[in-house]
């Protein structure tokens, strides 16, 4: 392996990949997107592209990265035998992650400023100086923006480095801190007054609410939060070990960050009914409750409440930066064998670009309205092209790719470890990546659509 960066060990491979996974994916856009469909239906559709889509999806990546070693674009090139046109999948994956890059800063950004503000005592107050809170901070002209930018850097300063043992170290310890975090502030949450309302809203379905658009939001959700569909894993991947179990880690990942999904929405939903904040009120949602959750929950232990306050978006900040540094990776992997440049150099490029449209899309929620797509702000515009289109279209290539395209025995291998695992396995996977995920996603985008 060449300078592509290093993990120390297989545990930390593994972490590494489910840090990318875990992040502001499931704890700022799981909720706000289950909020906006309903709820139960929701979360019931979106376990079931889990499971039949996302965990298939992820082995088929994984394939790829870890048998051709190499960056995303490489790898596909290389698989295909040499037919160029697969190339273009890999070139895909690193559009579609440098743009997602550009608007999770945004948000990032926003834990950061929330981070210092909480460390001051500053977004403690009541319910309506909460919500005034976020609504001048995210307007404000200037402050949003630098704190994206800020958070493109600190990541650059990672990924230039090489992702090594600071971040493998640190994710040892602070994953497992996230988790005990959460579970405190579920049960924080939901001994607020009126929170039942919310936990039923989460697990008691009512498909009344289903709109037509809820099977992509969910499709799109599952992939996001997986990091499927940008070649992310398999560029990852391509730092694993020869004995790594690829269906295993992937069903492990793909388990821990839903369960870590349900957990965020334990945590917003009963806050929110409790305060009166409407479920589906949007990307605001996590930036309105929780401060309220810290403010009432540990209303008799103010000092409590500061703690895990700052605590909490602290490990949310640590949260997104392991995902920042995934999609950072990919171009930087990129650029850096692709040009022969040196590590640094590669990284700068994905830095500039990610960074102006971090610029951009901060701008077109704070106070531009001319920063516009086809109607919605850039910012929105953007998590809508890819989550929607880019990733499910990422994904459904990936799979006709290596269930159509790649040599079966190459696949046999990669997928068994040379027979270690079983064969039962391999073809329930084998027809899935063929007709399952390619149908499913096929269908799911006719009917979006309007085509059925
Ligand atoms: N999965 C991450 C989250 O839930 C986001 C993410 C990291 C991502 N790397 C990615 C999404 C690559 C798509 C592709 O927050």
């Amino acid at each position: 392996m060449s300078d592509r960066g290093n993990f120390g060990t297989r545990l930390g491979i593994i972490l590494a990949t489910a840090g990318s996974a875990v992040g502001l994916g499931n704890v700022w856009r799981f909720p706000f997107i289950a909020g906006h469909n309903g709820g139960a239906v929701f979360i019931l559709i979106y376990i079931g592209c889990i499971l039949l889509l996302g965990i298939p999806g992820m082995v088929s990546e994984f394939i790829v990265g870890r048998h051709s070693q190499a960056n995303a674009a490489r790898a596909y090139g290389h698989i295909a035998g040499g037919r160029r046109l697969w190339r273009a999948v890999g070139y895909l994956g690193i559009l579609t992650a440098s743009i997602i890059l550009g608007f999770y800063a945004v948000v990032a950004g926003w834990c950061l400023q929330y981070l210092v503000a909480s460390l001051l005592g500053n977004v403690q107050g009541d319910a309506d100086y909460v919500t005034h809170y976020f609504q001048s901070f995210s307007t404000n002209p200037w402050k949003p923006t630098l704190w994206a930018v800020a958070f493109v850097v600190i990541t650059h300063m990672v990924v230039a480095r090489g992702v090594q043992k600071g971040i493998e170290r640190a994710a040892k310890l602070l994953m497992p801190l996230l988790f005990v975090l959460l579970v405190i502030i579920v049960i924080a949450s939901c001994s607020l007054p009126g929170a039942m309302a919310g936990v039923e809203f989460l697990l008691r379905p009512d498909f009344s609410k289903v709109s037509h658009s809820v099977l992509l939001e969910a499709l799109g959700q599952a992939f996001f939060s997986l990091s499927l569909g940008t070649a992310c894993l398999c560029t990852f991947a391509s730092y694993f070990s020869r004995d790594t179990n690829l269906l295993r880690s992937a069903g492990q990942i793909a388990l821990l960050d839903t369960l870590i999904a349900i957990m965020a929405g334990l945590m917003i939903f009963p806050a929110a009914f409790s305060v009166g904040v409407q479920p589906d009120s949007g990307p605001s949602l996590i930036f309105i409750t929780l401060p309220n959750v810290f403010q009432q929950a540990f209303g008799q232990m103010p000092l409590v409440g500061y703690v895990i306050g700052v605590l909490f978006y602290a490990l949310l900040v640590f949260a997104a930066l392991t995902s920042t540094i995934s999609m950072h990776e990919i171009g930087t992997a990129f650029f850096t064998e692709e040009f022969h440049l040196p590590r640094k150099k590669g990284a700068w490029i994905v830095t500039t670009v990610c960074s102006l449209l971090a610029v951009l899309c901060s701008l077109s929620i704070g106070n531009s309205d001319e920063i516009s797509l086809f109607g919605l702000p850039l910012m929105y515009f953007c998590d809508f092209l890819t989550a929607q289109i880019m990733l499910p279209a990422g994904a459904f290539l990936t799979s006709l790719f290596v269930g159509w395209f790649v040599d079966q025995r190459l696949l046999y291998d990669e997928f068994t470890n040379q027979g270690t695992v079983s064969l039962a396995f391999f073809r329930a996977y084998q027809f899935s990546v063929r007709f399952v995920v390619p149908l499913c996603i096929g269908l799911i985008f006719l009917h979006q659509f309007g085509i059925i």
